[in-house]
């Protein structure tokens, strides 16, 4: 890790990793992309911002300035003087005329890495190796009277570029800020393809590939939320980018609101990267003095292909920004009743399962929706989070202690941030809603979102969450959002500052996962949003695990667990055992393959564990025995795909690695079976291609081919590159674990 000033070449280099990246001055004034990639440690470099080859620089050629413009590989690009491309920065001065150019000042660097105000972002860790720098581009518009800060920090331990930027009016006027997006990355790529994650409630997060293509792409969201259907990533790689080879550029937001991803591919085969906050619906007063800063972009290059790219997020992720006390710990394993019971249950059928998972080895029971106000349904009582004793006789605190009784730790469910319009709190305060007053809100799943930019609202709903927390030994929270905004309107904010709510509501969220993770360090906190629509590094920072996908059906997760898991650690991923026929898509698959598919994740149940027949509940006994043996391998070791099913439309197969290569544990799905195949061939990856490894197969039942991977020694290199073959199975959605432990000579 280094950032330097290279004096004579006007240069700034950062070297983070095997990566560097450099940005050039351009005719003294313009902070340019220089280069991003493998290190190639060279100062001559600055000729690739091709400023010679053109007479447009416009001290040589004012009458060309905006041809300049048009095709200079920028930094942070802004709007309406010259450059046509999408831009970061669109600003409107109180006089209402719109454009910005920012000329270069001066900079700064220094060791360690700044905070964020309010907000989630990446840090550096006490020891040598989480250490960090930081590089500050100051530049400037004289005549708004703005300064912008565009600042870059590294770390020792990682080959990441981490980007923010801050404004602040220094003049004397407000200025109104209509686009301020984190970052841009102008790059040569005229061809290539694009890769996002994309989908739906139940579907999110597949991997999308597609061409690169004249004009712009796009990825976004204006649901308040990062969202079900798109995420806050985007990479653009080379054609012949796969999971181990190829070029990959990526970018990922530290946010969980309104989010802009964009490739543009300009006149001249140039791509520009853009990623931050969504301009639609949003407007930044900013009055002399004030400052406003974007949350951070995590870019990431890697030169072997998405494989290595996933390494780099999932240590950056570990190491420098899920908080939690819990990164390193043992999770419980848990049972959670919401699909076992739905809004149907009282003290005695929580307790009815808590006494069988106890008995079965399980570690914590979570009460799911439906314990407060009124609510039977998912009709009304958001808002109202007083203990429903009608199901709960005796209180929260008797059901809980009841539980820790057994042994057994408790876990509540919150959707802190909505109200129901039948609830009291709506009747009381109709205008804590976001909404506008002359419309009639439209409702989602029967709800409205409360108003997180008002701070009354902010302190009830602490209040709320933190007052039940108190009342008892409470070990877990799982903490829900279920609708997204509409109606945005806020009775709090000004007619000015309207444009400001959905930003305002998101650092509202931050404000109280930052106070209840400090009022309470040793919570476990898991994030959750109608399943996965807020699954993203900015609420990483608070909770160390988020469900996933209310799909738990193991086939349908192989997709999205495959596309979460392509940025996120597995011991990050929310992923329950739960009840056949599944509940989303009826389909029947072994108990086997159910843990096999939620063991790549936080591992839990979600189903009446009284109900599962005598098998059935030994299988559980056997599954909690297996994540206690591999949760630690799972969660801290380096994760390989090795096929995706998405596409072979046949199987699925993954693999986690220790650091130390000493040992491994590698999942096969058979999702369609075959006709008169022979055994297939899988090449293992990551392991020491010296080293013996002794096979160990983890089976349930009788479900494979009856033949054992038990006891078998095969090298390292045998395995990568020969490969291990494995049988055909009888059935569809069968599966088999490997566990591999390296031989000392
Ligand atoms: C959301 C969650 C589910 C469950 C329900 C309860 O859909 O994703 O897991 O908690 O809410 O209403």
């Amino acid at each position: 890790m280094e950032i330097e000033y290279l004096k004579d070449e006007g240069l700034f280099r950062l070297t983070a990793g095997d990566t560097e990246y450099v940005i050039g001055i351009a005719d003294g004034k313009y902070i340019g992309h220089v280069y991003y990639g493998r290190k190639i440690k060279d100062s001559q470099c600055g000729y690739l911002m091709r400023t010679e080859e053109a007479p447009f620089v416009p001290s040589s050629n004012l009458r060309e300035k905006c041809s300049f413009a048009d095709a200079f590989p920028a930094e942070y690009s802004t709007w309406g003087m010259g450059d046509y491309r999408d831009s970061c920065l669109n600003v409107r001065s109180s006089n209402g005329f719109r454009g910005c150019e920012l000329h270069y000042e001066d900079y700064r660097i220094f060791r360690g890495k700044p905070e964020l105000p309010g907000m989630p972002a990446t840090f550096c860790r006490e020891d040598d190796n989480g250490s960090g720098m930081t590089l500050e581009l100051i530049c400037r518009d004289e005549v708004l009277g703005l300064k912008v800060i565009l600042r870059y920090s590294v770390f020792e331990d990682s080959s990441v570029v981490i980007r923010s930027t801050e404004l602040v009016n220094e003049g004397k006027n407000p200025m109104y800020l209509e686009r301020v997006l984190t970052a841009c990355l102008d790059m040569d790529m005229e061809e290539g393809d694009l890769l996002t994650l994309g989908g739906s409630w139940a579907r999110e997060r597949h991997m999308v590939r597609r061409p690169l293509a004249f004009g712009k792409q796009i990825v976004s969201s204006f649901r308040g939320e990062s969202g079900h259907q798109d995420h806050p990533f985007l990479a653009v790689m080379s054609r012949n980018a796969g999971q181990d080879q190829g070029e990959v550029y990526a970018m990922h937001f530290v946010y969980s609101g309104n989010f802009l991803a964009e490739a543009e591919m300009s006149q001249f085969g140039s791509v520009r990267l853009l990623m931050g906050i969504h301009p639609e619906g949003f407007e930044w007063v900013l009055n002399p003095g004030d400052t406003f800063v974007t949350p951070e972009v995590v870019c990431v290059y890697s030169d072997q292909g998405l494989g290595k790219m996933t390494h780099i997020f999932h240590d950056l992720y570990r190491r420098h920004l899920i908080r939690s006390s819990y990164l390193h710990k043992k999770r419980p394993i848990l049972i959670n009743n919401w699909e076992a019971t739905y809004f149907n249950f009282d003290t005695e059928k929580l307790l009815e399962i808590a006494r069988e998972a106890k008995k079965r080895g399980i570690e914590m029971l979570v009460m799911d929706d439906g314990w407060f106000g009124e609510r039977n349904t998912d009709e009304g009582s958001l808002g109202d989070w007083q203990v429903n004793e009608k199901k709960l006789p005796g209180g929260l605190n008797y059901l809980v202690q009841q539980v820790r009784a057994l042994g057994m730790e408790f876990g509540i469910w919150f959707e802190p941030e909505m109200v129901s319009p039948d609830s009291n709190l709506y009747r009381t305060h109709p205008d804590w809603a976001v909404r506008i007053p002359e419309r009639e809100p439209v409702q989602s799943r029967a709800q409205y979102v409360l108003d997180l930019s008002r701070p009354e609202v902010v302190d009830y709903v602490y209040e709320s969450v933190a007052r039940i927390l108190r009342s008892a030994p409470i070990s877990y929270v799982k903490w829900d959002m279920n609708r997204q905004m509409s109606d945005i309107g806020s009775a709090y904010l000004g007619k000015e500052h309207q444009g400001e709510l959905f930003h305002r509501y998101i650092l509202g969220v931050y404000e109280l996962q930052e106070r209840l993770t400090r009022e309470f360090p040793e919570l476990l906190l898991e994030n959750c949003a109608s399943g996965g629509a807020r699954f993203d590094p900015g609420m990483l920072y608070y909770s160390p695990q988020i469900w996933c996908s209310d799909d738990t059906d193991a086939i349908e997760r192989l997709a999205i667990q495959e596309g979460t898991s392509l940025l996120y650690p597995l011991g990050t991923i929310g992923a329950h055992v739960s009840a056949c026929p599944n509940h989303i898509v009826g389909r029947v698959t072994p108990f086997e393959t159910r843990g096999h598919v939620a063991m790549a994740g936080t591992f839990g149940y979600e189903l009446d564990i009284t109900k599962l027949s005598e098998e059935e509940k030994q299988m559980v006994e056997e599954q909690v025995k297996m994540v206690h043996r591999f949760q630690p391998l799972i969660q801290e070791g380096d994760y390989y795909r090795i096929a995706s099913w998405q596409e072979n439309h046949r199987y699925d197969s993954w693999q986690v690695v220790s650091k130390d290569k000493t040992e491994a544990l590698f999942t096969y799905i058979q999702v369609l079976a075959q006709p008169n195949w022979h055994s297939r061939k899988i090449l293992l990856k990551g392991l020491n291609p010296e080293v013996r490894y002794q096979l160990e197969q983890i089976r349930q039942n009788k479900t494979g081919s009856g033949e054992t991977f038990t006891g078998k020694v095969y090298k390292g290199s045998l395995l990568m590159y020969g490969g291990l073959l494995i049988p055909r199975m009888e059935g569809d959605f069968t599966s088999v674990m490997i566990h591999l432990h390296a031989l000392k000579k």
